[in-house]
């Protein structure tokens, strides 16, 4: 049985990933300090899989502290590295916050990763990496616009150190995983994302604004060049990216990469509109969600959807849900009042 070492294991994609990894028979240790999420979410994650998941409640920025994780664990297959800050209003509020977690918390992994030679390495990155593209729908070979926020910017860092690591270490194999916008939750309704102040997604304030915790959702422009006048973005279910990272160990564990770092977009290549997820929303409430419909906001793409051909020929991942599976189970997670089990 693989070990694979996930950091941040405990966050939202993170432990998702876990499930994933343990179903698809890979044994998993996590590093999380648990800045941004509840140990307990691993509780779950042994209710769903009857595994138990150990984490090391370890600050990857501490590298001293990091090494002895290694050290417990000579056995180790691979690394999965989601531990980052991935707060867009927050990156522009607090840029050095985020450039010292996200970029020292890399040269701290990839260090381990040579020093205890470690072959096979999946980074998150996001599609924030691609700016304000206009090409539709976006390739890996898409070329990279100015990032447009620091925690864009921390991304696209990470990705050129990783691609240099990749040079000068031919023995350790990479992939960058450029996900779109995940979303949803396990369908038991035990985990999901735990909404973090500061770091709303669209799907939380919808949700937000169900409930009356959140002012009543506004459209932002009905007027973009798209098919319905509002932004279309590419939505992608959770475990879908989860999958994405097992496919992803797989295809590096069987040699059947062509380059030691490879690029995928992770998306269900299709966009969806603002409009098309509030009746997806709609449908999952079984109720009616009031909104307005303003402006344009400034700094919006109109539009932006991935081109997911090279994950689907190459790693062999598909995309099993749509936008009504991450809203129903987004609900039912939220139905759940987000309790975790102790
Ligand atoms: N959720 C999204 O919309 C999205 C989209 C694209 C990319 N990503 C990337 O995917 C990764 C995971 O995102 P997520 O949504 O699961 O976020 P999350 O905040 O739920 O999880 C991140 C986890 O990392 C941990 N962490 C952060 N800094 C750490 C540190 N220095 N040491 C140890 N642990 C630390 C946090 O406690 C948390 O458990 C991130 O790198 C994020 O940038 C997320």
């Amino acid at each position: 049985m693989a070990k694979i070492l996930v950091t941040g294991g405990c966050g939202y994609i993170g432990s998702h990933t876990v499930i994933d990894l343990i179903e698809n028979g890979f044994d998993v240790v996590s590093v999380d300090s648990n800045i941004r999420s509840d140990h307990r979410m691993l509780n779950a994650v042994k209710k769903i899989t009857g595994k138990t998941v150990q984490n090391y409640q370890t600050d990857i920025c501490n590298l001293q502290e990091l090494k002895k994780t290694f050290d417990a664990h000579s056995d180790i297959s691979g690394v999965i590295h989601f531990a980052a800050f991935k707060s867009v209003p927050e990156s522009v509020e607090k840029p050095l916050s985020y450039y010292h977690n996200n970029i020292n918390g890399l040269l701290n992994v990839l260090e381990c990763i040579n020093k205890y030679n470690i072959p096979n390495f999946i980074f998150s990155s996001s599609c924030s990496v691609y700016g304000n593209t206009t090409e539709l729908p976006v390739k890996e070979n898409t070329p990279l616009e100015k990032a447009e926020s620091p925690y864009a910017r921390t991304k696209q860092m990470c990705e050129k150190i990783i691609q240099d690591f990749s040079v000068a270490n031919k023995n350790i194999k990479s992939i960058l995983l450029r996900y779109f916008n995940p979303g949803g939750a396990h369908h038991s309704g035990l985990i999901g994302e735990i909404p973090q102040q500061g770091a709303f997604n669209v799907i939380p304030i919808l949700i937000g604004a169900f409930e009356g915790t959140l002012p009543q959702f506004g459209v932002t422009g009905n007027d973009h060049d798209t098919p319905d006048g509002s932004c279309v973005r590419d939505y992608i279910h959770v475990m879908d990216v989860g999958n994405a990272h097992t496919k992803a160990l797989q295809y590096l564990m069987e040699d059947r990469n062509e380059n030691n770092c490879e690029v995928f977009n992770i998306g269900i290549g299709q966009g969806v509109s603002v409009l098309e997820l509030i009746e997806a929303f709609d449908r999952a409430t079984g109720k009616k969600l009031p909104f307005t419909i303003g402006p344009r906001r400034a700094g919006d793409v109109s539009a932006i959807y991935a081109d997911y051909s090279r994950a689907k020929e190459l790693l062999g991942w598909n995309p099993r849900f749509d936008v009504n599976d991450i809203m129903a189970t987004a609900w039912k997670w939220h139905l759940s009042g987000y309790q975790l089990i102790d």
